[in-house]
């Protein structure tokens, strides 16, 4: 077992895009941030420290964080902000985890400009269970505002519905030729012929999820949420904010004289503002430097064809194909094959009375409001994983958050009269090593929605997803106990469902939430208290020395 130390300066950064320069947040003047390389088993050590004026928390996503829920990082639900001049010391051991997996601020709307990939390589000697790549190339895709944060948030929770939307999407932190004045700013990946290379792609995104292509190149899907999955050839792979997915390009035997654009353009299921335009890169192939003749030819150039903007049908039938490996080498994860605590989670929009200083953007002089059983979160001024730590929880949560959805309806039906939800910060409780199936259920108040749900602290097993209403007397009978993915975030389907299971093995509070960001910020969002076990290896150790205080 090895130590890997990073020190993560947060500063500001000019940065010039679409013609524009602007000052961003960013980890030591990067953007995208440094990439993070770690191997299963090793320790990490990043130590922050806030040079800027916004108070700051990073995330390390997807990490399951055993017993160190300390710096998982999500702002007043593990740890108060580091703020401007201070430092904390993020310290955890990556277990049975290899793949890609990325970090990200978790604060307001911060990680727009802040994130970053991270790498776990398999154990020393333990190979892929596929053929050892050429080469490894991480692809992460994001946003860009021309506007500073500040406004894009204060403009999201006012106008609800936009003009949230970005000004571009990013591969590797550049928008591509097909915007404006960003020809140079294209992401170019250089390969030689008849290797096959490993790309690990990552969606960053704040709000959309994305399709994206290799024109005239087939992609073979091994990996999801730093799992392995069965093999599986795609031209298109669909990607959530929060997801990551690694893919095996193979390259032409011989360097053709052409060029191959890739592009990712988001996929749309519900009625939000959003920015449907395309990012484009280049695979461009190496051509020896003997054929001068060849190099001075113009290339013709191939660009992908990606399935259309709403195409909910590609979405069903792709998420579907996501299978655990499940191989007697690589053998699953075991799936809790019996289920203590059920769940029913109605995910989706609705409206919160309104006052006299607010935007009543709402129906009926009401505001938007983004819901889970109709409950609204509202954000605590201390963390709550220090509250249920101290037995400080008076006053910071309440541990009645519903089972099941306040009312029922047709959910993915027309809209009920009565859309209003509740608000709170009520959190659920689970005692140790509860095994835990909670069914997602998209709900169709102000719009059908596809919800890309995100659970910190674990990976859950994806043991179903449908259209329409959840039928519970005969979708659990279809339920996947054999090779169902394993993953940290799933797309709850718009219009329809998903069943995940979980087992609670790792004592914390651990958030659960939408990763579209606008989402999130209206309220999509809860948290697990899962207790300590008898024994002395089931306790979440207390906080460092360090820990930031609110
Ligand atoms: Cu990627 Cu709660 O976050
Ligand atoms: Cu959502």
């Amino acid at each position: 077992r090895f130590t890997r130390h990073y020190k993560f300066d947060i500063k500001l950064q000019n940065v010039t895009r679409l013609c524009q320069t602007k000052g961003i947040v960013t980890v030591n003047g990067q953007f995208p941030g440094p990439r993070i390389i770690a191997r299963e088993g090793d320790r990490l050590v990043i130590k922050v420290v806030n040079h800027v004026q916004h108070n700051l928390t990073l995330h390390w996503h997807g990490v399951r964080q055993m017993k160190s829920g300390w710096a998982d990082g999500p702002a007043y639900i593990t740890q108060c902000p580091i703020q401007t001049g201070q430092s904390y010391v993020y310290n955890f051991t990556i277990t049975g985890q290899r793949g890609t997996l990325f970090w990200h601020a978790h604060i307001s709307w911060l990680r727009a400009t802040v994130y970053g990939p991270i790498v776990i390589l398999p154990k020393r000697h333990v190979p892929y269970p596929f053929p050892q790549p050429f080469k490894e190339v991480p692809i992460i895709f994001g946003e860009w505002w021309k506007a500073d944060t500040e406004t894009v948030i204060s403009q999201a929770l006012q106008t609800g519905l936009g003009p949230n939307v970005s000004d571009a999407y990013t591969i590797n932190g550049l928008p591509g030729p097909l915007y404006n004045c960003s020809a140079k700013d294209t992401y170019k990946l250089k390969v030689k012929p008849g290797k096959t290379y490993l790309l690990r792609l990552i969606n960053a995104a704040l709000n959309d999820e994305l399709f994206f292509s290799i024109a005239n190149h087939t992609l073979t899907v091994v990996e999801a949420d730093a799992v392995y999955v069965k093999p599986f050839k795609t031209q298109t792979v669909l990607i959530t904010p929060g997801q990551t997915t690694n893919v095996l390009l193979r390259t032409k035997s011989k360097s053709p004289n052409a060029k191959f654009a890739m592009a990712a353009r988001p996929y749309v299921s519900g009625p939000a503002a959003f920015d449907n335009s395309t990012t484009t890169g280049l695979l461009e192939y190496e051509v020896a430097s003997s054929s001068t003749n060849n190099k001075n030819k113009k290339k013709q150039l191939f660009t992908p064809v990606l399935p259309k903007l709403n195409d909910t049908l590609f979405s069903m039938k792709y998420n579907k194909k996501i299978l655990s490996l499940a191989n007697p080498k690589f053998p699953a994860a075991n799936v809790p094959k019996t289920v203590q605590k059920h769940f029913f989670f109605t995910v989706g929009l609705g409206v919160l009375p309104c006052s006299k200083n607010q935007t009543c953007q709402g129906p009926n002089n009401t505001r938007l409001a983004a819901a889970i059983n109709n409950v609204t979160f509202v954000q605590p001024n201390t963390a709550l994983l220090q509250a249920h730590f101290f037995n400080q929880s008076k006053g910071v949560y309440t541990t009645d958050f519903p089972a099941n959805p306040a009312f029922k309806f047709n959910y993915t039906g027309s809209p009920p009269n009565n859309i209003a939800v509740s608000s709170g910060t009520k959190v659920v409780v689970l005692p140790f090593n509860t095994t835990v199936e909670v069914v997602l259920q998209d709900t169709s108040i102000i719009g059908a929605e596809s919800h890309p749900l995100h659970l910190h602290g674990f990976n859950f097993f994806v043991l179903g997803l449908g259209s329409g209403n959840f039928d519970p007397k005969n979708d659990p009978k279809k339920y996947n106990l054999v090779d169902p993915a394993e993953r940290n975030t799933v797309g709850v389907p718009s219009g329809g469902w998903v069943a995940i299971r979980f087992l609670a093995d790792n004592p914390g509070v651990w958030f659960m939430h939408c990763h579209l960001e606008v989402h999130t910020s209206w309220g999509l969002k809860m948290a697990w208290v899962v207790l300590d076990g008898k024994r002395r290896n089931q306790k979440l150790p207390p906080p460092p020395s360090d820990l930031p205080k609110c």
